[in-house]
């Protein structure tokens, strides 16, 4: 539990202009790739958040030179002086992306020693797929004392994912850019991360195509050359601004987003009744009414992103009408909706859906976060409720969301950490 909990004021609309941060998933596989790298680089529009600053030590631990210049949101790496390809579980524990340690530090070195990842408690979350790619690219991966180790030459191959799996895709794309030969990623994932990672590569010398279809074709490379790389605004973090602005019945133009990565969750809101209005580099959302029940059901992009069925399910807890919502993406994803119960929400789940029987109001409580998303969530409901909503354990919300506090108290909303008793 930690020291700290978020007191929220709720049945405040919220009004004004905010900004959107660079992205956390996308910034989690591009730094680990200038690993890769045969000269320094710069990684710009990071998003000052926890996870970063845990791959910030990783990236230390293992050599490199790293200026990081959190302030400007911008970090230069040489890792020409990398001289270790061992990251212990004491790093790995803390977030699951820590994994991406092993395409880069393989596919740059041979051989990589990587703690197993923590993350999310979102369900049972594999890397079977990831290691499928690592073996069929030349790798002899072992177990061994917690430790998940690869060592081998790395030659091109054909990689088909059982699932179009985000880590997995990125993980073998980092293995592959310097292997000898073409490899080919079927039924690769399609995200604008990927593409994100993709195009930084390729800024290097790498020689990637297809990225942002389901088929990726590499050809290795032996060198690759310093780049400067600004990484796209965070998908998720727009998305959770925008529900916060329909949840509050309020009006926020959201600056310095990518509106067509975020079609699949504006059709939705659009269906519900929400005014949403797109333009080049920002999206307004507004909403002065009740909003209408729908159902949703999670897939990979373009699809509706998982990462939001938990905001969303907030937003819908107060829908005129019963609402369904599906997630075929991880298999223990609603454990927030047993914290919004205690806030008046009416929710049944049975399987991999949950039916949510829209409330005319909700009332404060103190909630637990349980993972980012979900606290995300939480602090949606508040913001919704009548009277106080303290949600405890908001290093979850922190390791994803950079000054998510004030982005909302900027836009008028009462929230403040403040210490637990
Ligand atoms: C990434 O997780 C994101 N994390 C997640 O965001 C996101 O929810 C997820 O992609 C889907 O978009 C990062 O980018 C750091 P997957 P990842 O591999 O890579 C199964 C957040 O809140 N699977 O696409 O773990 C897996 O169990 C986080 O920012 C296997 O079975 O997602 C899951 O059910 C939460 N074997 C499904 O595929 C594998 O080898 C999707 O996983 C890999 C995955």
């Amino acid at each position: 539990m930690n020291a700290y909990r978020l007191s929220i004021k709720g049945e405040i609309p919220l009004h004004g202009e905010t900004y959107v941060s660079g992205g956390k998933n996308t910034s989690l596989a591009v730094l680990p790739a200038v690993i890769l790298c045969d000269e320094p680089c710069v990684i710009e529009n990071l998003p000052d958040i926890d996870d970063i600053n845990v791959l910030y030590t990783i990236l230390c631990h293992l050599g490199a030179k790293v200026d990081y210049q959190r302030d400007k949101k911008r970090m230069i790496i040489d890792p020409t002086s990398v001289n270790c390809t061992t990251v212990p579980f004491s790093f790995t524990q803390q977030m699951r992306a820590s994994y991406y340690l092993m395409g880069a530090l393989f596919g740059r070195y041979g051989e990589a020693s990587v703690g197993y990842p923590g993350g999310c408690a979102i369900g049972s979350r594999p890397i079977d797929q990831h290691i499928k790619g690592f073996c069929l690219l030349g790798a002899e991966f072992l177990e061994e004392g917690g430790m998940l180790k690869l060592k081998g030459e790395r030659r091109g191959s054909i990689i088909n994912f059982d699932m179009a799996t985000v880590g997995g895709t990125i993980n073998v794309m980092l293995a592959a850019c310097k292997a000898k030969g073409n490899t080919v990623l079927a039924n690769a994932a399609r995200e604008p991360h990927v593409v994100d990672l993709a195009n930084f590569l390729n800024s290097m010398g790498a020689k990637i195509r297809g990225a942002g279809t389901s088929t990726i074709r590499i050809r290795g490379v032996q060198k690759l050359s310093g780049a400067a790389y600004s990484v796209i605004p965070d998908q998720i973090e727009t998305g959770t601004l925008m529900i916060a602005a329909a949840a509050t019945r309020g009006d926020v133009l959201i600056r310095g987003c990518i509106p067509t990565h975020m079609e699949a969750l504006t059709a939705k809101l659009l269906e519900m009744g929400v005014f949403v209005d797109s333009f080049d580099d920002c999206i307004r959302v507004r909403l002065n009414k009740g909003h209408r029940a729908i159902r949703i059901s999670t897939q990979e992009y373009p699809g509706f992103p998982t990462d939001l069925q938990q905001p969303m399910s907030a937003l819908l807890t107060k829908a005129n009408g019963n609402s369904e919502v599906t997630e075929n993406i991880f298999d223990n994803r609603f454990k927030h909706l047993d914290e919004m119960r205690r806030m008046g929400a009416k929710v049944h789940i049975s399987g991999r859906t949950a039916y949510i029987e829209g409330v005319p109001e909700l009332r404060g409580a103190p909630v637990n976060a349980c993972d980012l998303r979900g606290g995300a969530a939480l602090v949606i409901a508040g913001l919704m409720a009548k009277g106080i909503t303290q949600v405890y354990n908001p290093d979850y919300i922190h390791r994803g969301y950079e000054r998510l506090e004030e982005k909302l108290s900027s836009l008028g909303a009462d929230i403040r950490l403040e210490k637990t008793e």
